[in-house]
C-alpha cells in the first residue's frame, strides 16, 4: 500500500494547465465517493447506477439469488476475491437493491426482529447503500447463511478479505467504534467500494465514510490539494464545493481524472499521474 504524505500547495495551480469539466449540480450525487446514511438518502437520477450481475465474475452468490453490483464495485470485488483465493469459501450475499426491495426488507426485519434490531442493522429505505449497487454483503460460504447479518469472522479467508479490501477499493462501512456517526450497528460483513486510495486513506486513517468527507473538504482546489504517493503514480486529490447550476470543475489533461459527487455539497477530483511526470499542477 502507498504512502500518504500531505502536501500542501502554496499558490494556485496554473489555470492555463486545467481543463474544465462542466457539471451539473445533479450530479453530486452520483459516484463512488457519495456517502449515504440517514441525512443523506440515495438520489441518483436518471436511470441509476451502471449495474452488472454477479455472474459475471468468478463468484459463489446464495443459492436462488440473482445479485447485481455496480460495474466497477464487481471487477474489483472478483479481483479482490482472486488475489485471496476465496472465490469458493465467500458467498456473496447481498448487492444491490432497489428501494422497493428495501422496503420489503425493513418491514420484514420489523416484524421478526422488532424495532431495536432492525435500526441497528437495516437503513430505512431510501437510505441504504445498497440501493446504490456500491455496498455488498459477503459471508463465509459454510452451512445456512443469514441475510442480514452474515457470519463473516476474523480468521482465515475472510480475515484476509479484510486485509486485503482496501488495495482493492473497499472498506468495512460500519465499523464498532463508529456507531455514534453511522448510527448502525458494527457490519464485519457489509464492504462499500469507494475506490483507491480512499479507501487506502480511510483505512490508515481509522475515518468512517461521514468523517472521510469532511476531511477531504478542506483540500479545495485554491487551497491546497492532498497527495499520495504509490508505486505506479502519483495520486492528487481535491474538493471542489458545487455551484447552484453547473460547476467548473478543473482538470489536469495529463492526468487520468476520476470525478466523484459527495452526494453532499460538492465533486472529488481524484487525478492518477504517472510516476516521474513532470506535470503535476505544481
Ligand atoms: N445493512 C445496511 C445498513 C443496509 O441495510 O443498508
Ligand atoms: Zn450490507
Amino acid at each position: 500500500m502507498g504512502q500518504i504524505r500531505d502536501l500542501f500547495i502554496p499558490r494556485r495551480p496554473p489555470a492555463a494547465k486545467y481543463d474544465q469539466i462542466r457539471l451539473d449540480r445533479t450530479k453530486i450525487h452520483e459516484g463512488h465517493l457519495i456517502l449515504v446514511n440517514r441525512q443523506h438518502p440515495v438520489k441518483q437520477s436518471g436511470t441509476g447506477p451502471n449495474l452488472l450481475p454477479v455472474s459475471a465474475v468468478q463468484a459463489v452468490q446464495l443459492p436462488g439469488a440473482e445479485i447485481s453490483l455496480e460495474k466497477t464495485c464487481l471487477e474489483r470485488l472478483g479481483a479482490l476475491l482472486h488475489a485471496c483465493r476465496a472465490r469458493d469459501r465467500i458467498v456473496i450475499v447481498s448487492g444491490y437493491r432497489s428501494k422497493k426491495e428495501q422496503e420489503e426488507l425493513y418491514e420484514t426485519s420489523l416484524q421478526e426482529n422488532g424495532a431495536v434490531f432492525t435500526a441497528s442493522y437495516v437503513a430505512r429505505p431510501g437510505e441504504s447503500e445498497h440501493q446504490t449497487g456500491l455496498a455488498v454483503d459477503v459471508g463465509e460460504n459454510a452451512g445456512d447463511v443469514d441475510f442480514i447479518c452474515p457470519s463473516f469472522p476474523d480468521y482465515g479467508v475472510c480475515q484476509t478479505f479484510k486485509q486485503l479490501a482496501a488495495e482493492y477499493g473497499f472498506i468495512q462501512r460500519y465499523k464498532a467504534d463508529k456507531e455514534h456517526i453511522t448510527h448502525i450497528a458494527c457490519e464485519p460483513w457489509h464492504f462499500r467500494y469507494v475506490g483507491y486510495p480512499h479507501s487506502a486513506i480511510i483505512e490508515q486513517r481509522g475515518f468512517s465514510l461521514e468523517e472521510y468527507t469532511e476531511f477531504l473538504k478542506q483540500y479545495t482546489f485554491d487551497r491546497g490539494h492532498l497527495f499520495m504517493e504509490t508505486d505506479r503514480s502519483l495520486i492528487e486529490i481535491y474538493y471542489v464545493p458545487a455551484e447552484q447550476g453547473t460547476t467548473a470543475v478543473p482538470v489536469n489533461p495529463a492526468a487520468r481524472n476520476n470525478l466523484s459527487g459527495n452526494n453532499q455539497n460538492g465533486f472529488v477530483v481524484t487525478a492518477f499521474h504517472p510516476k516521474g511526470s513532470e506535470d503535476r499542477g505544481r
